[in-house]
């Protein structure tokens, strides 16, 4: 047993875990006091700036509600929300990427037929999203639940405008059949920013940060014997792309739209979405 000290801190504080306690909890929080103490130690932390990043995650946390989760957001913005899912998702060339999730993912959305439209504020540019699920091998994937939501026209979800949006506006599952093809009709989506109302985006203004995301298209793909696909499609071009606010953009995932005002669309976005067994 050693009394605490400055030289000593880590491992005093270590020291007093039980050997009963679970040995994955034990690496984890031994791990983090180790980081923790190293980085007061390593910034010389002064007392006033430790009260004012209690102050700050008091805050955060007192910003959370069931419609609102400042935490997540604090993770997105430091990107350790894309490192967790980057070490998660380690796949094989060919495999569809993994990108962030994001608070606006609501379950059960309707689910449609293939060709429906999604948009149903009549705002916006209308794009047919259109592609195959399919296997490493290319082979098509028959009951692949494919969820898509985005924001509209104005940059904002449903759920961030109830009362002004219509309920599902910009969402739904579309199932494969047997020659793995989806399609809907959305709107080539807009970018916009990520809510900075709160300390998070305060935090982002102090570091010189905008607080936006290049355009996108959420999905989450799913499929009997297959790993969950969590990702978006981006829009090339966009001018947020390099500096997006939560570090969601991987260059696979940056998707064609072309132009094509066929009468019923002003543009086609093509993307296949390949899985990988999940053997876990
Ligand atoms: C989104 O793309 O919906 C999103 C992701 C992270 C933070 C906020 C929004
Ligand atoms: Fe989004």
């Amino acid at each position: 047993m050693s009394y605490f000290t400055e030289t000593t801190s880590v491992e005093t504080v270590n020291e007093r875990m039980s050997a009963e306690t679970n040995p994955r909890l034990a690496e984890i929080m031994s791990s983090l006091v180790k980081h923790l103490h190293g980085f007061a130690k390593e910034v010389n932390l002064t007392q006033d700036e430790w009260d004012f990043a209690i102050g700050f995650l008091t805050k955060t946390g007192q910003m959370c509600s069931g419609e609102r989760q400042e935490f997540i957001l604090l993770s997105d913005v430091l990107g350790f929300s894309m490192l967790v899912d980057a070490i998660n998702n380690r796949r094989p060339d060919g495999a569809t990427e993994n990108t962030v999730f994001g608070p606006f993912h609501v379950a059960d959305a309707p689910i449609r037929q293939m060709g429906d439209t999604i948009s149903l504020d009549g705002k916006g540019e209308s794009c047919l999203f259109e592609g195959r699920v399919v296997d490493l091998d290319g082979n098509p994937i028959e009951g692949a639940t494919v969820d898509v939501w985005s924001d509209n026209a104005d940059g904002y979800y449903d759920v961030q405008q109830p009362g002004i949006q219509p309920k599902w506006n910009n969402r739904g599952r579309f199932i494969t059949g047997a020659d793995g093809q989806y399609s809907f009709v959305g709107i080539k989506p807009v970018s916009y920013p990520i809510p900075d109302d709160g300390p998070v985006g305060k935090m982002l203004g102090q570091l010189g940060r905008h607080p936006y995301r290049p355009a996108h298209m959420h999905y989450l793909v799913t499929a009997p014997g297959y790993e969950k696909l969590v990702t978006h499609t981006f829009v090339g071009g966009d001018e947020y792309l390099e500096s997006d606010a939560v570090f969601g953009v991987k260059d696979t995932l940056i998707a064609p739209y072309e132009k094509v005002d066929n009468g019923s669309t002003l543009w086609r976005s093509p993307f296949d979405f390949v899985l990988v067994p999940d053997v876990k």
